[in-house]
């Protein structure tokens, strides 16, 4: 099979190509991302000269760059957006543009070519759900996005399942909960705190702490991917999830300190986000029925891991760091 990944320097798609080639060495991957501030190409340089792997520096709203991408392709593995809710409350104009004239684009390419199409949906399309509260989004939750990056991902939803019931293109969706591990920027909750400890500064915490996510290991979210890609029903959505009990952000916190030998004194409480989601969580009882799927059992071990990681690639995370500590300025 040869693949065409949108936003494989991404953090998830970084993730998902290292994936995807280890598991299936009979594949090609096509990388086509344009390198914006979150594009890496530092997290595939292992597999540069990999004749199984390319790389194509483009614009997923430019249609000749997607129309030459897409030759000879059998499935499109979509990760590529604008992903950071903090920028969409800064600059929303580029998240409709990418998030959803970019995913049109690339769904008129699929149907052109007819390709199987696998778009990689968020769980903040649904929302925000109450703190104390057992409820948990499905698949048949209501969209009430509220952040201008979830009502763009939102619409990115929509359109591509328009594009299965008018046009009959196969497509499949994930919607999936907040992902942490190897390879994130480091503007995001779990890596900023890791790198700020790991540079002497204090964890920013949001307002009182007690938002929740639904955290999940990246590479449980490849696998996900994988199952629905290979066995998922066309036109289906699936949700992905976690299993981390409902942990806040302020207990997040509290067990990497842990991790990293360290204490309170280095939390920092600051101004909260406008229109910040109380809590997330996901059913994901669908993709396990129908796809044997679940997520890994040990959650401390795998945040462990993360901070082992960035630990030991402060090459890959330091020359970031700076530019993502200025959009807070
Ligand atoms: P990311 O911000 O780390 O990576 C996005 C990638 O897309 C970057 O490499 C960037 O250069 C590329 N890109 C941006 N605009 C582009 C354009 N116009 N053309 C081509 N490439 C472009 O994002 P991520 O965290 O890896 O998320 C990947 C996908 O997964 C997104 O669609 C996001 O909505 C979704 N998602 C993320 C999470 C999470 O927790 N990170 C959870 C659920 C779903
Ligand atoms: O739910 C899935 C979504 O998860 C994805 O669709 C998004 O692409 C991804 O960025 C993520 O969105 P969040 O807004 O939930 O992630 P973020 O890491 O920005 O924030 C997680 C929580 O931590 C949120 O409650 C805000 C809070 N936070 C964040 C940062 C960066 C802090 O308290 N301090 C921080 O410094």
């Amino acid at each position: 099979m040869k693949i065409l990944v949108t936003g494989g320097a991404g953090f998830i798609g970084s993730n998902f190509i290292h994936y995807w080639l280890a598991k299936y060495p009979a594949d090609s991957i096509v990388n086509l991302d344009l390198l914006t501030y979150a594009g890496h190409l530092s997290s595939l340089s292992d597999i540069e000269n990999d004749p199984r792997y390319s790389f194509i520096q483009g614009d997923i709203t430019d249609a000749v760059t997607v129309e030459k991408a897409i030759t000879g392709v059998d499935l499109i593995v979509h990760f590529a957006a604008e992903s950071h809710v903090d920028r969409s409350i800064l600059d929303p104009l580029v998240f409709v543009r990418t998030n959803v004239l970019g995913t049109q684009i690339l769904l008129e390419a699929a149907r052109k070519h007819s390709v199987r199409f696998h778009h990689v949906g968020t769980d903040e399309v649904f929302g925000a759900l109450p703190l104390e509260s057992d409820l948990k989004f499905t698949e048949s939750t209501p969209y009430d996005p509220r952040s201008p990056y979830s009502a763009s991902k939102a619409a990115s939803d929509h359109l591509v399942r328009a594009y299965f019931h008018t046009f009959g293109l196969p497509i499949t969706i994930t919607n999936c909960s907040n992902n942490f591990g190897p390879f994130q920027d480091p503007e995001k909750f779990i890596s900023r705190m890791i790198t700020n400890l790991l540079t002497g500064q204090k964890v920013k915490v949001y307002g009182d702490g007690k938002y929740v996510r639904d955290w999940l290991f990246v590479e449980d979210h490849c696998r996900a991917i994988d199952e629905v890609v290979h066995r998922g029903q066309v036109g289906e959505t699936y949700l992905v999830g976690g299993l981390t009990e409902d942990f806040n952000n302020l207990e997040i916190t509290r067990k990497v300190l842990q991790i990293m030998g360290k204490d309170d004194s280095e939390i920092e409480f600051v101004t909260d986000r406008p229109g910040h989601d109380r809590r997330y969580a996901v059913d994901w009882s669908k993709i396990q029925r129908e796809l044997g799927w679940e997520p890994t059992k040990d959650f401390d071990a795998c945040l462990k891991a993360t901070v082992d990681w960035y630990q030991a690639h402060e090459d890959w995370w330091k020359p970031l760091k700076a530019q993502s500590e200025a959009i807070y300025k």
